[in-house]
């Protein structure tokens, strides 16, 4: 598929009304997308585990109207929202090439999320891909397409993970579920820069029901944001090593995805967090988001590790909170560790339980 191949040609604009609702989840990238090239597309592959709980759920209902421009309202959780107002007037003018019915109609924007708002968790990758979702649902009305056949559900998941992707990279790796990539990569055949793949190759049943559960360190807003971490990778010193490490770091997990060990995915896994943290403290200006109680966190968790036969092992995303990743079979004795060990660490003790999902739901037709 290419750029053009998603550019909707025809569609009937004399549908007055009508509103469709989506739940889309929040990833979490075990080999990370850091560092961006002109229009949204990632430097290196990267892939992720789909969460199940973390979601956002929004509900676009669009009315035609006469003038031709942009026009739209977002209500966050009930509320008028007037900050995310920015974010999607620069979407939309990204996308419109892709859907020219969006100058047509006005559209109210109504979204919530499943975690809350404070909680530090990036929201972009679950907002974004809903609405995307949202908005190909409307242009499957438009062009009346009905939406079993494969090819078109193919069509559908794969112009939904483009348009999130140019909302917001990660974005475009919540659509589908169990393990999404993105980025063109020698060993995943199907993989594109311009959209998210699901990962068809083996998985060991190791990996079955993975759990994640969060620990919300830091719930305030980060210093950085992920747009400006990707810019600082332009003449970063280390950025074509970062890069190459990426493409066999993915490779590598493929085969491991395969056979279900987990000491090896632990390397991968921890080391792909350290390594994205150490671009940010190594690029120019530098800057740190991880905070103590996350190396607490961490030095616990390689303690645990070392006394005991666990597989638990740590992410971070672009934050200072930590993703506990372990095998189902670990759950009790985890949670166990987890509340006696590391809830200390968390801010006001919160903690989010979730695990590897599905993608997303069409809520509302
Ligand atoms: C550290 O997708 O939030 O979570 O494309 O600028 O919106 P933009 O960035 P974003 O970057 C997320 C980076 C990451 C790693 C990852 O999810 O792969």
């Amino acid at each position: 598929m290419t750029e053009q191949d998603f550019i909707l040609k025809t569609y009937n604009s004399t549908i007055e009304s009508g509103s469709v609702k989506w739940a889309s989840p929040s990833n979490i990238a075990l080999v990370k997308y850091w560092g961006k090239k002109k229009h949204q597309i990632p430097e290196n592959p990267s892939i992720s585990f789909t969460l199940s709980d973390c979601k956002t759920i929004t509900e676009i209902t669009y009315t035609k109207k006469q003038e031709k421009g942009f026009s739209f309202d977002i209500y966050f959780e009930g509320e008028k929202n007037e900050a995310f107002k920015p974010k999607i007037q620069t979407f939309f003018e990204r996308i419109e090439i892709y859907m020219p019915f969006l100058k047509d109609y006005h559209f109210k924007i109504e979204t919530s999320n499943t975690f809350p708002h404070s909680s530090g968790i990036a929201s972009s990758a679950s907002g974004m891909s809903a609405i995307a979702l949202c908005l190909m649902s409307i242009e499957n009305k438009l062009s009346n397409i009905q939406s079993d056949s494969e090819v078109s559900q193919n069509y559908f998941n794969q112009k939904a993970s483009f348009l999130a992707r140019l909302g917001s990279g990660s974005a475009c790796r919540s659509i589908e579920g169990e393990l999404v990539v993105w980025g063109k990569n020698e060993s995943i055949a199907e993989s594109s820069d311009l959209y998210g793949v699901k990962f068809e190759g083996d998985v060991h049943s190791n990996f079955s029901n993975y759990q994640d559960t969060i620990l919300l360190v830091d719930k305030g807003e980060k210093q950085v944001s992920s747009t400006v971490g990707h810019q600082l990778m332009y003449g970063h010193p280390f950025a074509k090593e970062r890069f190459d490490q990426a493409h066999v770091n993915l490779a590598q997990l493929k085969a491991i995805l395969a056979s279900g060990d987990l000491n090896e995915f632990i390397k991968i896994v921890e080391s792909e967090a350290l390594t994205l943290h150490a671009m940010m403290m190594t690029s120019m200006p530098y800057f740190i988001l991880m905070k103590p109680n996350t190396l607490e966190i961490i030095n616990k968790i390689w303690a645990f590790r070392e006394k005991t036969d666990s597989k638990v092992c740590f992410t971070l995303d672009a934050g200072a909170n930590v993703h506990v990743l372990y095998p189902e079979s670990e759950k009790e004795n985890v949670l166990e560790f987890i509340k006696d060990e590391l809830v200390s660490f968390c801010q006001n003790g919160h903690y989010i339980c979730d695990q590897i999902g599905q993608g997303a739901n069409q809520i509302q037709f």
